[in-house]
Parts: C-alpha cells; structure tokens; sequence
C-alpha cells in the first residue's frame, strides 16, 4: 500500500489567542506550518501530502513547503473533521481503498521520526489503522459541577496523539457517515471507533505536543532545539 498525508490546518487559534492563527506562528524563526509540513516532507514514504487550509488563507502563498511538488491544498471546513475530510477527497482520485493516510496537526511541529517510523512498522499489515497516543501521566477525576465522584482507572486511559494512520476507504467512510450523523468527532479514530471498529494505540514521544496555548510556544521551541 502507498501511503499519503493529509494536515488539517484551517483552525483559527482561539485558544491561542494570537492576531493570526497559530500555524503561522514563528518558532525558530520557521512557521509552524512549515515545521510541520517538513516533518512529513521527511518520511520517504509519504507520497503526497495535502494541507487543508481556510478559504483564501492569505499567508499560505508565502511557504516555502507550498512550492514543494509533493504537497498540494485544499479547502478546509468548519470543524477539524470536515477539513480532513476536504484532503482526503482532494486524494480521490490517487489513493486506493486500502492505501494509508496519515493525518497529522499543523499544531503538531515537534513531530520525531522515529515515532512516525514506529507507528508504520506497527500497523503494517493492519486492516483497519491507529494513532499514536501517550498514557496518562496524571490520576484522573470524574466531576460534576465541582465535586469528584469517581477516581477513573488511569491503567485504562491513554491521550490520543497525531498522526492517525488509517486506509483510505474506511477512513474516509467512516469520516463521512459519523459527519452525517451528527456524531462528536474529534479525532480520525473516534469516527472510526463510530463505525464498530477498533483503532490501535502506538505510545508516542511526550515532546509531541500539540501548541493550543501561549505557554505552548517556549515549550515546542524546547522540543524543536532538542532535535536540531
Ligand atoms: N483545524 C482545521 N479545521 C478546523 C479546525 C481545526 O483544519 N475547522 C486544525 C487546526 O488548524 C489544527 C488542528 O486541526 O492544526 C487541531 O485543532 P486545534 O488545536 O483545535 O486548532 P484550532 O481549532 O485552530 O484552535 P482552537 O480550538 O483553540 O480554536
Ligand atoms: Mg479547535
């Protein structure tokens, strides 16, 4: 099977709250996206990636990853969901129905390859994918309002990661019937979770951090100098 990519990067960055969003952020003098897209750029056995971006997203045009032939665009949507969705339809006519799909935040810079080459090696031959994920660090607490009422089995929970490989055809139908009916997705694995099947873990890097916050930002630059 080949392998292709697709990195939602539509968001706007609410929570960052910055005066752009936060794929256009500097972190070492590079944009994030760019970071990003390198790091896919670097696993040989991406064929192509495609980046969702937000209609008439003025500083795309000024990356250099957009002039790399291997990379393509499209148009993103209103949740993260609908602008995977966008790049995996812009693959319809390439990718085969058990061909891989990585996807992998833009918000997601600090990306290791070994991580990208553990999560290949493991789901080879795998019919359906997974997602690189990371054990919880922290006891867990059930609440309502302000009260705990349950301690949850930490054993049992991981905090899902990206990339999420899948193959095209059940991704994409997953994806697209979990859309339709009005399920919360929030991840590829959730809507394939959605459709009765069962995604496999892959214990990722902590540095991997997915920059949502301003104190995110020295943090990924730390990650980001770790690996130069
Ligand atoms: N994303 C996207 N399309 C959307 C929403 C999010 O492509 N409609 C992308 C973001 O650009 C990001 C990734 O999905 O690379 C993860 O989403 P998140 O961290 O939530 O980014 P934002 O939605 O931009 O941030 P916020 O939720 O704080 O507004
Ligand atoms: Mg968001």
């Amino acid at each position: 099977a080949r392998c292709f990519a697709v990195i939602p990067a539509a968001g706007s960055g609410k929570r960052m709250g910055a005066a752009i969003p936060k794929q256009y952020l500097t972190l070492l003098g590079k944009p994030v996206l760019q970071h990003t897209i390198e790091r896919l750029l670097a696993v040989a056995a991406v064929e192509r990636i495609v980046v969702a971006l937000a209609a008439d997203d003025p500083r795309w045009p000024a990356l250099p990853a957009a002039f790399d032939p291997r990379v393509m665009t499209a148009i993103g949507g209103a949740e993260r969901a609908d602008s995977v969705l966008a790049g995996l339809r812009a693959l319809a006519a390439e990718a085969r129905p058990d061909d891989w799909v990585m996807v992998h935040d833009a918000a997601r810079p600090c990306l290791r390859p070994d991580d990208v080459e553990k999560l290949l090696a493991e789901l080879e031959g795998d019919p359906v994918g997974g997602i690189l994920a990371l054990p919880s660090v922290d006891t867990l607490k059930e609440v309502e309002g302000r009260d705990i009422v349950a301690t949850v089995d930490r054993s049992r929970i991981w905090r899902a990661l990206t990339p999420q490989l899948f193959r095209y055809r059940p991704l994409t139908e997953s994806l697209e019937r979990a859309l339709a009916a009005g399920a919360t997705i929030t991840d590829e694995a959730s809507a394939v979770e959605w459709a009765g099947r069962r995604p496999k873990i892959v214990e990722g890097h902590p540095g991997n951090i997915k920059i949502t916050r301003p104190e995110d930002l020295p943090l990924a630059e730390f990650y980001l100098r770790q690996q130069t």
